[in-house]
């Protein structure tokens, strides 16, 4: 069942069944069972785009947009045709011979900028499909790094295929955007723990110190739970690199060139000399709140810069400050568009001379 054809096969008979999310491992007690003690954070990390990484089409924030009146065209002759039956989002698409019906089984990303879904195509297999959402165009596009050149039948028009094995792509993408193992069930079904970013993800599984902090053994509570907190700006970055990707050991292996990278924060940021010479001062948590949405006001951020950029230390020079806007993430971090309805914003905090926003201008740093 590993060709292609055999997957179309496969599609146009099967109907496919949505699996219930199985229960959490038991190390992992879930993001609600945080809140009777830690009420404020769970309320605000909800709402989150982490915890919104992840869901069933039906579940998601933009459901209601999931279906448009319209069909799509790929190539030229792949037609296609999103609709619901029930709570199962369903794909029909078709040549002028084939046709070929079947779910969306998981939409990946809170819809900030775009929204990929993926179906499980055989006990080997899993769809990225072709289509994505974007929802700054308030339709479908193009699913990104997925290109027409690959497009030459209707089943090469659905999309790319991943392994779906657990050390796989597939269970990759589910690891970076949920909490807790990825398992794989006899018949290929790949299950997160828990759907989304949540607090385990990123404070380790939860259970021990749950169960200690009811029994009021506050000092077993606290060994048993990671907090960022106490982690350098370096293990910050590595541990957010998990999923954001890390920082590389040798930046020489890295292609700056390719405006895909920018979306490798630590990457990025790693490299600024704002990071590397602030003795640990500047990190992840500096500007972004880690159980919050992102803050997309950029006076926020430019009240950081000033934290630091003030009185002796490397002020503004003039060519800053006759900038009206006075915008300093604008003109330091400045935003790239690897493809339409996509932008991402450049860590390398730095001077870009006109025309490239890739690599800051290395200069020598003054004393
Ligand atoms: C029964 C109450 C209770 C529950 C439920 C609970 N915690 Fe805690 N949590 C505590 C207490 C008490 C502390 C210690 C506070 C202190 O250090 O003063 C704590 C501290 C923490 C810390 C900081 C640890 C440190 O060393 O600074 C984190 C992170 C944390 N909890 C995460 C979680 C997560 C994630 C969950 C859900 C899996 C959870 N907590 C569930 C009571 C609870
Ligand atoms: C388990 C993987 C994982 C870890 C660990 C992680 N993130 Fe994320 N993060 C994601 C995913 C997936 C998204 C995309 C959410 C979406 O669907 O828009 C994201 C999105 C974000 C966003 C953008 C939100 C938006 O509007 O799209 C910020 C900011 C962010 N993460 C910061 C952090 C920071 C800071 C840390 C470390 C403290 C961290 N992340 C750790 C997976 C992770
Ligand atoms: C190494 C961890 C990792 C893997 C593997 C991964 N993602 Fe993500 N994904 C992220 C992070 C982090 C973000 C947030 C990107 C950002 O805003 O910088 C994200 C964002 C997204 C988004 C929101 C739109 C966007 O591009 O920002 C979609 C859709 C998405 N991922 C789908 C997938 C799919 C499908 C796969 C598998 C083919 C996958 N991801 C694999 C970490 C990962
Ligand atoms: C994206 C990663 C991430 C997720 C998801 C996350 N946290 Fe945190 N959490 C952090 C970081 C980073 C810190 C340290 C913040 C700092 O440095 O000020 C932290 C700190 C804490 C603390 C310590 C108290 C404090 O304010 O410093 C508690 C308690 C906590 N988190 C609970 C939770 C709970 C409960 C959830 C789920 C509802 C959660 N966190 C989800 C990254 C995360
Ligand atoms: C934690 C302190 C800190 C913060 C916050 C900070 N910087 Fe820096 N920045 C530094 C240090 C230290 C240097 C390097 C020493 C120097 O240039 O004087 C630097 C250097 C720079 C440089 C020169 C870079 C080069 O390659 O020549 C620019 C431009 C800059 N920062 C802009 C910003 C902007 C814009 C912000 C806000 C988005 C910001 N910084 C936030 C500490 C910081
Ligand atoms: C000096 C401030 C600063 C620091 C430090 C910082 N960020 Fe950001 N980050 C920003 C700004 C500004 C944006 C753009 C916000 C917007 O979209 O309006 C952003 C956006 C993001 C996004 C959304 C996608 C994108 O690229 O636009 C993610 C994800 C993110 N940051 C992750 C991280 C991670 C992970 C770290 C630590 C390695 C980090 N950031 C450190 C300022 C910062
Ligand atoms: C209109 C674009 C623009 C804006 C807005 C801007 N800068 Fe700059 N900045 C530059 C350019 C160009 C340079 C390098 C040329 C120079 O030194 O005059 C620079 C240089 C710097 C330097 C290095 C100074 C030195 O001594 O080499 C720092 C630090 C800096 N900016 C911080 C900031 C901060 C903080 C803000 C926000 C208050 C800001 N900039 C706003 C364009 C801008």
């Amino acid at each position: 069942m590993r060709s292609r054809a055999a997957l179309v096969g496969w599609l146009m008979a099967a109907s496919l069944r949505l699996v219930a999310a199985a229960p959490p491992e038991s190390a992992y007690a879930g993001a609600e069972s945080c809140g009777t003690c830690h009420q404020e954070k769970v309320a605000s990390q909800r709402t989150s785009e982490h915890a919104r990484a992840l869901s069933r089409p039906a579940d998601h924030s933009l459901a209601g947009k999931f279906v448009p009146a319209r069909s799509f065209t790929l190539s030229g002759k792949y037609g296609f045709q999103f609709r619901w039956s029930g709570t199962e989002l369903r794909l029909r698409a078709s040549d002028s011979v084939k046709d070929i019906d079947f779910p969306l089984e998981w939409a990946f990303g809170a819809g900030s900028q775009a929204v990929t879904f993926t179906s499980k195509a055989n006990s080997d297999w899993y769809l990225e499909n072709s289509l994505t959402y974007y929802p700054a165009a308030g339709t479908y596009s193009r699913t990104p790094g997925q290109s027409k050149t690959a497009e030459d039948s209707l089943a090469a028009s659905l999309g790319r295929l991943y392994g779906s094995d657990l050390g796989g792509d597939m269970a990759a993408c589910l690891q970076c955007h949920s909490t807790g193992p990825v398992t794989r069930t006899a018949t290929g079904d790949l299950q997160p723990s828990i759907p989304g970013v949540q607090c385990e993800a990123c404070h380790g599984p939860g259970r021990t110190h749950l169960v200690a902090a009811r029994a009021g053994d506050v000092v077993l509570a606290r060994n048993s739970i990671q907090n960022p907190a106490h982690s350098t700006a370096g293990q910050m970055n590595a541990a957010c690199g998990k999923c954001h990707r890390e920082p590389a050991s040798d930046p020489g292996t890295i292609d700056w060139k390719v405006p895909w990278n920018v979306r490798h924060q630590p990457v990025y940021l790693n490299e600024s000399a704002c990071f590397r010479q602030s003795a640990g001062e500047l990190r992840c948590t500096t500007c972004h709140d880690p159980h919050g949405s992102l803050q997309q006001d950029d006076a926020s951020y430019n009240a950081v810069c000033s934290t630091c950029h003030r009185d002796g230390m490397r002020p503004p020079s003039a060519s800053c400050l006759r900038s009206e806007s006075r915008n300093c993430v604008g003109c330091h971090m400045p935003r790239v568009s690897p493809q339409a309805y996509l932008s991402f914003t450049n860590h390398w905090i730095g001077v870009y001379g006109p025309g490239d926003k890739l690599k800051p201008i290395i200069r020598l740093v003054k004393k």
